[in-house]
């Protein structure tokens, strides 16, 4: 059976890859991405593929709150009920670190953009439905005071501290949800993979996409992921594994949801 499929980021690397494999089962597909000529050529190169089913596009910044909430609210408009969603826009090195709202473009493309998004559009997904999250083999314990804003970090620092953010929020959502709720999953995709994010932060050209592209496709929608509901897949291993210490201690996870819960509310995101 076809899904209906929301995919963050999809305009290059491991999205793009993932949403071609995804048109090629005919699954209905939202593409997100931040640049409207890039998601012209992306829906048209999906809809060029044989079997595909039917591709929208959504243009939303995440490095601003307020186009994370449009984006939310267009889907909720042309949609009742999503199969699943990948968040999977994420970002690394940039030119200017700071969002508009003051917080590190990290914590907010990487980890409060898709807390909000799965926030807002969780009315659409249903027990069934799922929400993979990618992490990354990256990840570090979280600076309080850079989370929230006030302190700088070199951008490795900063991915790695979002990435694991992004891991301990799935931990604690998952595990809040139970069997009441999507499968919310954290997927490393492998590392080093050949993106232009990898290219630039690491100038490695860099491992077969198709491998994270693979196992995304996997973690939205094979029996294996069913009940993987706050899990970790490390794709280096191959299989489910520890995350970073931090993100399977449940104490340490719900204080770092209750700081993004106090980011939303209290910031004009
Ligand atoms: N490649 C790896 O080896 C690796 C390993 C571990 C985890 N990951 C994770 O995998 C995901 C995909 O990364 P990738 O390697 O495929 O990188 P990529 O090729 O740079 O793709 C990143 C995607 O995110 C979008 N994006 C970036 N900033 C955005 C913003 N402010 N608003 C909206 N969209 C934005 C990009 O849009 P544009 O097309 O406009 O740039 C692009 O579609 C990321 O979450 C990354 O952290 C990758």
């Amino acid at each position: 059976m076809t899904k209906t499929i929301l995919i963050t980021g999809a305009t290059d690397g491991i999205g793009l890859e993932t949403a071609k494999k995804l048109a090629a089962d005919g699954h209905q597909l939202l593409v997100h991405g931040r640049s409207d000529a890039k998601l012209q050529d992306v829906v048209t190169t999906l809809k060029a593929i044989a079997g595909a089913g039917p591709v929208q596009a959504y243009r939303a910044d995440l490095s601003k709150g307020a186009e994370v909430e449009a984006l939310a609210e267009a889907v909720t408009a042309d949609h009742d009920h999503l199969d699943v969603v990948i968040n999977n826009a994420g970002v690394f090195k940039t030119a200017n670190p700071k969002a508009q709202n003051g917080l590190d473009i990290r914590f907010m493309v990487n980890t409060l953009a898709p807390f909000l998004l799965v926030r807002k559009l969780m009315p659409l997904l249903s027990a069934d439905g799922r929400v993979v999250n990618l992490s990354s083999a990256a990840q570090s314990p979280v600076n309080r005071d850079a989370l929230m804003g006030q302190a700088d970090l070199p951008d490795g620092a900063a991915y790695a501290q979002s990435k694991l953010a992004l891991t301990m929020w799935s931990a604690h959502l998952g595990l809040q949800l139970g069997d009441h709720g999507p499968v919310i999953v954290a997927v490393n995709p492998a590392s080093f993979l050949a993106s232009k994010m990898v290219k630039d932060a690491y100038g490695v050209a860099g491992n077969d996409l198709g491998v994270g592209a693979d196992i995304l496709v996997r973690a939205a929608l094979s029996d294996e992921f069913a009940s993987a509901s706050g899990k970790y897949f490390d794709n280096d291993r191959g299989r489910f594994a520890s995350p970073h210490p931090d993100a399977t201690d449940p104490a340490k996870n719900a204080q770092l949801v209750a700081a993004l819960d106090q980011l939303i509310q209290e910031r004009d995101l």
